[in-house]
């Protein structure tokens, strides 16, 4: 492989669409994507099954757990496998989404996840969606995009998403509590990166978002004269 593989970040708060956004554009280019948040959500599920107390949880702990974790090349996206087997179901679930912000705030954790991402991005051209892509992760990325939302919708997004209907508005209301409470706990590993473009998607559809990244991944590469690597 010559030249540099080819990284497009993007980060962004809870449920801005990042992760489906990322695999559609990596869909579009042909490349993988990286979800950085999954392999949160799986640290925190083998904790939750090691510890189901989590005022117990110390990092040393939660580190001997990653050793259970491996990161696989899946059709597009990276999947974490715990033990071996892939379980989506269980890494979204909420007893999960409520232990992660903790896990993530372990500083040796941090290191671990971003180790995983940087392996997967030296073998392959990626899209990476979390939330330090862009500063701690890849600060040389090739293009940096930070994903926003109203929080209202994004909840509403996530909702219709998990449900596979229309959510009523109390059942956004609650949604959109725990999102923006899950925003404070997350918000100092949460930096736009000073070279990051901002996407605001509230009012805009995921196909033209993932066509603006498209867009600007293309004008991105023509600035660098980097050709599109697999
Ligand atoms: O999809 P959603 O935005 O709800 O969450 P996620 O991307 O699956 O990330 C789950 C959690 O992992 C977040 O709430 C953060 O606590 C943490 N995270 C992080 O700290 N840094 C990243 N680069 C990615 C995720």
């Amino acid at each position: 492989m010559t030249g540099r593989t080819l990284v497009i970040a993007i980060d962004g708060p809870a449920a801005s669409g990042k992760s489906s956004t990322a695999q559609w554009v990596a869909g579009q280019l042909g490349i993988h994507h990286v979800d950085s948040g999954a392999l949160y959500r799986a640290l925190t599920a083998v904790a939750l099954e090691q510890q189901p107390d989590m005022t117990q949880w110390n990092a040393a702990d939660v580190l001997a757990g990653g050793a259970r974790i491996t990161l696989v090349p899946g059709d597009r996206t990276f999947i974490p496998l715990i033990d071996g087997a892939r379980d989506d179901e269980r890494l979204r679930g909420s007893g999960v989404t409520a232990g992660v912000s903790a896990i993530a705030r372990m500083q040796q954790a941090r290191e671990w996840v971003n180790a995983q991402v940087r392996v997967a991005a030296r073998e392959h051209a990626v899209v990476v969606d979390g939330r330090d892509i862009g500063t701690v992760v890849f600060p040389d990325a090739t293009l940096k995009v930070f994903l926003v939302a109203d929080p209202w919708e994004r909840a509403r997004r996530r909702l219709q998403q998990r449900l596979a209907r229309s959510p009523a508005d109390d059942e956004i209301a609650e949604e959109t509590e725990l999102l923006v409470r899950r925003d404070a706990a997350d918000q100092t590993q949460t930096v736009q990166a000073r070279d990051a473009i901002l996407l605001d998607t509230t009012y805009i559809t995921q196909a033209d978002q993932v066509a603006r990244i498209v867009a600007l991944t293309r004008a991105a590469l023509e600035r660098t004269a980097e050709p599109l690597e697999h």
